[in-house]
């Protein structure tokens, strides 16, 4: 063999030995965009138009605002100094890099759940994968005492924070626990779904039992028939996840429409089966909202007959929810509330968002529309064209025509989501600002009890 030859034939040597090795580290880089797509985190980690996972979006609170930090690799301003280990910590255990605790609007408090080998690809990623940003720092939250005493959440966390991962229930096969560790984890579907107690921990025996996040309702989705999706088949809660229109459903709106459009829609087929799988299999949870399910109520039907040769009176808050239907959503609803099949507009007779005795969804709705990526027809907001008194005569009209004629809506409750930063943008912000109220309270009963101890010694 010459020696251009053997020089060569190590080359290709080394390089074939090499490439498995440099291989496996993309695939891990590529495994935790996945992971990190699961977790959602861009939702938080992005401003409105800022560059990907930078940070600076503002949670607004009725406590003051709570900005998202900036996670890219930037070690000036991100979290390039971090190791593995303080990656894993801010996961699991909600610390910062200083040990400071994070305040829950990071739901860590699911996030635990990941294994280490998710973590690590996760943190692979976020190193490798994710663009540096070293712009200014985003802004800084300073929320007011007692909620600023980041390290009051340590009694919180030590109450109610279960930082063990996911273990596998080996009476269950193996679809069901990847389910299970996807929604306890990274999906944090319980983070919205479970109702919590009053020091705001998720209570265990009502698990997805349905909660009300201030603004948004998260509705119950345990297998309850009436109360929660059980008349739901697998399919339809894979398509729903999907994106996919899913006739008597209604699509996702408001926080839902988030956790889908950035994370549940690019998951695989197989990991949403898993969740469906594994979200079917829960006990039935009955909180008595409803006799029947929530996508059971209503029928075909119009009120043309008060509309027609009837004049608007003057006062257009003296309209009628018939009148008003008329006007601005016949056009897309159709005169009885069909919709158009396969059209993109939804029935609204038969649908969930008008079945449920919670009418904040609908009010919303109504209110704000439905954001969708990509989406060929939207639902436009109606906040600028119709006054409080206007929507709460259309809602009702919607409930007793096409839904639940026992749920109602109040102009004060119009009056209250009109506002989208005072009705809280998502869950994370109410639970947070109810956190820090719990966690306010057991400072307070810890001094009583303190001061009470001093005054027996
Ligand atoms: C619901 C909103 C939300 C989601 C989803 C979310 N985060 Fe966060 N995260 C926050 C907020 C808010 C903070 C800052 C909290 C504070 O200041 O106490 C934060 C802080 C952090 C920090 C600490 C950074 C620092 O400044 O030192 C890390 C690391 C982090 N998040 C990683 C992630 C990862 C990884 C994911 C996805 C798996 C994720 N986050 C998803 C809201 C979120
Ligand atoms: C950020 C909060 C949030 C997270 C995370 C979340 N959801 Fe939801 N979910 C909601 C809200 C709010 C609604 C109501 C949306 C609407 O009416 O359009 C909803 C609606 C639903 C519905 C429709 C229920 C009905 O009766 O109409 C299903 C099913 C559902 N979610 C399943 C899940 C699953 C499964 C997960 C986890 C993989 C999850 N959600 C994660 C907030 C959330
Ligand atoms: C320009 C067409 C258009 C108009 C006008 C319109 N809608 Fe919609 N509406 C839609 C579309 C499209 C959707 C489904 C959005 C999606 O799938 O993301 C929708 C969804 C809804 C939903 C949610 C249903 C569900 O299944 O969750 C309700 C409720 C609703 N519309 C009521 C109304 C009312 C009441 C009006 C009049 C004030 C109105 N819409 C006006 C197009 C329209």
């Amino acid at each position: 063999m010459n020696k251009t030859l053997m020089k060569f034939s190590w080359l290709a040597a080394t390089v074939l030995a090499a490439a498995p090795a440099f291989a496996a580290d993309n695939a891990e880089v590529e495994r935790g965009r996945y992971l990190a797509t699961a977790g959602d985190c861009v939702a938080c980690h992005t401003a409105p138009g800022g560059k990907s996972m930078a940070g600076g979006l503002a949670l607004a609170s009725p406590l003051g605002s709570i900005y998202s930090t900036n996670i890219t690799p930037s070690k000036t301003h991100g979290i390039g100094n971090y190791t593995l280990q303080q990656f894993t910590d801010a996961l699991r255990h909600g610390k910062r890099a200083d040990g400071a605790n994070l305040y829950p609007a990071m739901p860590y408090t699911a996030y635990a759940k990941t294994t280490d080998e998710d973590i690590a690809a996760m943190y692979a990623y976020f190193m490798q994968g994710v663009q540096a940003v070293d712009d200014a720092p985003a802004k800084q939250t300073d929320l007011p005492f007692p909620f600023n005493i980041r390290a009051s959440l340590s009694v919180w966390n030590a109450m109610f924070h279960d930082a063990t991962p996911y273990k596998a229930d080996a009476s269950q096969p193996p679809e069901w626990n990847r389910g299970a560790y996807l929604a306890q984890g990274l999906a944090h579907c319980t983070t919205c779904h479970t109702p919590r107690t009053a020091l705001m921990a998720e209570d265990a025996k009502r698990s997805l039992g349905g909660a009300d996040l201030g603004g948004w309702y998260a509705p119950n989705i345990t297998s309850h028939a009436s109360s929660g999706i059980g008349s739901w088949t697998e399919e339809e809660l894979v398509a729903y996840m999907s994106g996919k229109p899913v006739p008597g459903k209604g699509p996702a709106a408001g926080p839902m429409a988030e956790a889908v459009d950035h994370s549940l829609k690019h998951l695989s087929a197989e990991d949403l089966k898993a969740i469906a799988v594994y979200v079917k299999s829960l006990p039935a949870v009955d909180d008595g909202s409803l006799k029947q399910s929530a996508a059971s109520f209503g029928k075909q039907t119009d009120a043309l007959d008060s509309v027609r040769g009837v004049d608007l009176p003057k006062d257009y808050n003296a309209m009628t929810g018939a009148q008003i239907y008329d006007g601005y959503c016949a056009a897309c609803h159709q005169a009885q509330g069909q919709g158009t099949e396969g059209g993109g507009l939804p029935s609204l007779f038969n649908n969930t968002s008008l079945g449920h005795a919670n009418s904040n969804n609908l009010v919303q709705v109504l209110l704000h529309g439905i954001e969708r990526h990509g989406a060929d027809s939207v639902m436009p907001g109606f906040a600028h064209e119709l006054t409080d008194k206007q929507i709460t005569s259309l809602g009702n009209y919607l409930l007793t025509s096409y839904g639940n004629p026992s749920a109602k809506v109040t102009e004060q409750q119009v009056a209250q989501l009109r506002d989208p930063a005072a009705a809280g943008s998502g869950s994370s912000l109410l639970t947070l600002a109810r956190i820090g109220m719990a966690v306010g309270v057991i400072v307070v009963l810890a001094l009583i009890a303190w001061l009470v101890r001093r005054r027996k010694s």
